[in-house]
């Protein structure tokens, strides 16, 4: 038991199953749970260094798989609330979104505003705080294109830091806060520059053919975001219906001579231009060539409309799903010679 200092508005509360913080819907329990809902909060929890040793920090644990029944940590659940617009201009609005605020529900904001510039990102499961850790992206657009900074509380220092843009490091889903500053800062806040008028980004294939199909003629930021929603409806399983956690693996990069050997083989192979030198290959294509789409192994499987997500049929455990991710792994290996990364976040007491 820790013992707390009194008069705490933080919550400790032990042995906390997290089956419902984890869109895998897997159940596992860890030692402590704290919800964080204010600052007051963070600033108390900065002084219980026991507490915060080990800790794991989610914001709506959709890209996390825990392969533990007990993980021996603090979860630290982020619930910082509220949004304010910081700064106008004609062209440009600056609006700061606490990280507990889900995703979606920030896109809906902003398409109700009339602002542009997170509409191809509609529906995509999680918090506003995990966007920026994982440059999520979807159908041509990443969130770093409307991040101005990101703020943060740094656990050592026990004060707030400010990230601009370039301080990110965003890249393919990954940012400095998946490297550098990992585990050291709980991100509080962060800033979007959006704009007033539209440019909007159909350059996705799958965007034109579904505002095509909805008979858009006149383009809005609400037209693309109901196209998205419609494509990720008819491809992505609801996470509150099947568990999963969007695309289990990052699309490879590989070299370009080694895209020209496989070419060779494997006629269809698509591919992405990154560089000069290397192309990217989605991984969903290569999973499906190895047999896997739709498969099913005890109670999880691949999902059979999207290679890419791993689906938890009810029972699974964290292990059985990670089991499955290395089969997957080794046989995308063995017929492409491509090395497969998880985009997932795996949580294990060994890497605590
Ligand atoms: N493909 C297959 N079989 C499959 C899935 C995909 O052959 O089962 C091939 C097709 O050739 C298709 C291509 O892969 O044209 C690309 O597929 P898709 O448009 O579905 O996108 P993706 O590359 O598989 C990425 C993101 C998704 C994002 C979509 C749309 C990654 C790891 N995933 O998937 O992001 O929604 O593009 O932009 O980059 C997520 O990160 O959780 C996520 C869902």
């Amino acid at each position: 038991m820790w013992t707390l200092k009194t008069k705490l508005t933080m919550i400790v509360q032990q042995n906390v199953s997290i089956k419902h913080l984890n869109t895998f819907g897997i159940d596992f329990k860890v030692d402590n749970y704290i919800v964080v809902d204010s600052m007051q909060v963070v600033k108390e929890l900065s002084e219980e260094k026991k507490l915060i040793k080990h800790k794991i920090q989610v914001g709506g644990g959709s890209n996390i798989l825990c392969i533990e029944e007990q993980l021996h940590a603090t979860l630290i659940h982020n619930q910082l609330k509220g949004k304010k617009i910081i700064k106008e201009t004609a062209e440009h609005v600056w609006v700061e979104i606490m990280a507990g605020e889900k995703w979606h529900d920030f896109v809906v904001y902003a398409i109700e505003n009339n602002w542009g510039g997170v509409e191809n990102l509609s529906l995509i499961p999680g918090t506003v705080g995990a966007a920026p850790i994982q440059n999520i992206g979807a159908y041509g657009v990443e969130v770093s294109n409307c991040i101005a900074e990101v703020h943060a509380w740094n656990w050592n220092d026990k004060e707030s830091i400010k990230f601009n843009k370039e301080e990110c490091k965003f890249g393919y889903r990954t940012s400095i806060f998946k490297e550098k500053w990992k585990q050291k800062i709980l991100i509080t806040s962060v800033v979007f520059k959006l704009d007033k008028h539209h440019h909007f980004n159909t350059t996705y294939g799958a965007i034109t053919q579904e505002l095509d199909k909805m008979g858009i003629t006149t383009l809005s930021i609400k037209a693309i975001s109901d196209a998205v929603i419609a494509i990720r409806k008819s491809k992505l399983p609801n996470p509150e219906v099947l568990g999963n956690a969007g695309s289990f693996f990052k699309n490879p990069t590989i070299k370009l001579a080694h895209f020209k050997e496989l070419q060779k083989l494997h006629t269809l192979i698509p591919s992405f231009a990154v560089d000069a030198q290397h192309v990217k290959v989605p991984a969903g294509w290569l999973i499906e060539q190895c047999g896997w789409k739709g498969k099913k192994v005890g109670a999880c499987g691949v999902h059979k409309d999207q290679a890419l997500v791993l689906v938890n049929y009810g029972k699974a455990s964290g292990r059985d799903l990670f089991n499955l991710s290395e089969a997957i792994i080794q046989d995308v290996q063995e017929k492409f010679n491509i090395e497969l990364e998880r985009e997932v976040q795996i949580l294990r007491n060994t890497l605590l």
